[in-house]
């Protein structure tokens, strides 16, 4: 099977009045058609950059190098324009914050229509009942009529569905979902899951998963990439990478959650300015040795899983 997305040595910097700042750096990242990627890290450590590089909606100032191939396109060759028709129809944002991504003066019903009269060329009429069946599966139609109310007067775990739904009203090969169960409580979060779960399994869509929660990525997801001070530390199997991790960061993240007694791990995240040489990891690491920290560190790949780590041998284990 074709990789769908495939990303290669791709960094990404902000240009800041005295500072360059290195948020992505020499990314490798493979997504195969229908595939579930979870990304995780620490707040800062590039996870947004590197969905929003994807994208090409980073702000003036972030400029991506490297490769993006999607179906054998480079991303980062292609024109505004044709980057345009891309977005939406082959590869769509779940973005980060439902309440300031869903159009305040149109109600849901309307905007559910209209994303799927714009994305898939549907008369009015055809797209109405459309709309109207994605908000039964959304569980929002009901004898209080769904259909007109506007985003300030649903909760924020029925915004998020909402904007779920409309994120694949194109349906992309590819979706980038941004923290969507950020701020919800457990009922919401679980409806969100299992909204997701849902729609990547009845169509077939490819997911980036970006999220701080664990246990949503252990639930939805098959891969597992871990992100560290803007480099993937770490990138396999999810049975393997959140079970029995190989690099230091991801066994240090697992053993910070309550459920594995709350250990966190010493020291603050290096930050993402430019030069910094050998292991990011190295100055919080509890297996450091002094090379750690001088030379480049290459990806190794041992059992299926792809590891940033000088103490992980290929084909072995820490
Ligand atoms: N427009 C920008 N200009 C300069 N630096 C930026 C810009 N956007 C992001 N950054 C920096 O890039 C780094 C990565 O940010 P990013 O938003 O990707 O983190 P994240 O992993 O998504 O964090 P969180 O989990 O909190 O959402 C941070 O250090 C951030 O300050
Ligand atoms: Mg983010």
């Amino acid at each position: 099977m074709a990789t769908l997305l495939s990303i290669r040595s791709l960094t990404t910097v902000f240009q800041c009045r005295r500072v360059q700042i290195e948020a992505c750096n020499n990314v490798d990242l493979d997504i195969d058609p229908g595939q579930t990627l979870g990304l995780i890290g620490e707040t800062g450590c590039g996870k947004s950059v590197l969905g929003m590089s994807i994208l090409r909606l980073l702000p003036a100032n972030g400029i991506s190098s490297g490769k993006i191939i999607y179906k054998n396109r480079d991303l980062l060759g292609l024109s505004p324009e044709e980057m345009r028709t891309i977005r939406g129809a082959e590869i769509s944002l779940l973005p980060q914050n439902p309440s300031t991504s869903l159009n305040p003066v149109l109600s849901v019903g309307e905007q559910l229509m209209e994303g799927i009269r714009l994305h898939r060329g549907m008369r009015k009429n055809k797209a109405k009942g459309a709309a109207l069946s994605m908000l039964r599966s959304l569980g929002l139609q009901g004898g209080n009529n769904r259909w007109d109310k506007y985003p300030h007067q649903l909760s924020g775990g029925m915004k998020q569905r909402v904007l779920a739904a409309l994120s694949i009203t194109g349906e992309p090969s590819l979706l980038i979902a941004d923290e969507p169960t950020k701020g919800l409580d457990g009922v919401g979060r679980n409806r969100v899951v299992a909204l997701l779960r849902r729609l990547v399994g009845e169509t077939k869509t490819a997911l980036l998963l970006i999220t701080h929660d664990l246990k949503v990525a252990a639930n939805l997801c098959d891969q597992i990439a871990v992100m560290y001070a803007g480099e993937i530390v770490e990138n396999g199997p999810v049975g393997k990478v959140l079970v029995s991790p190989l690099h230091p960061y991801t066994q240090g993240l697992l053993a910070s959650l309550p459920e594995n007694g709350l250990h966190p791990i010493p020291h603050y995240s290096p930050g993402v300015l430019g030069n910094i040489q050998g292991c990011r990891f190295y100055p919080r690491c509890q297996y450091r040795r002094d090379q750690c920290g001088r030379q480049p560190i290459v990806n190794k790949k041992t059992n299926g899983t792809i590891v940033r780590c000088l103490n992980v041998s290929e084909g072995g284990e820490n």
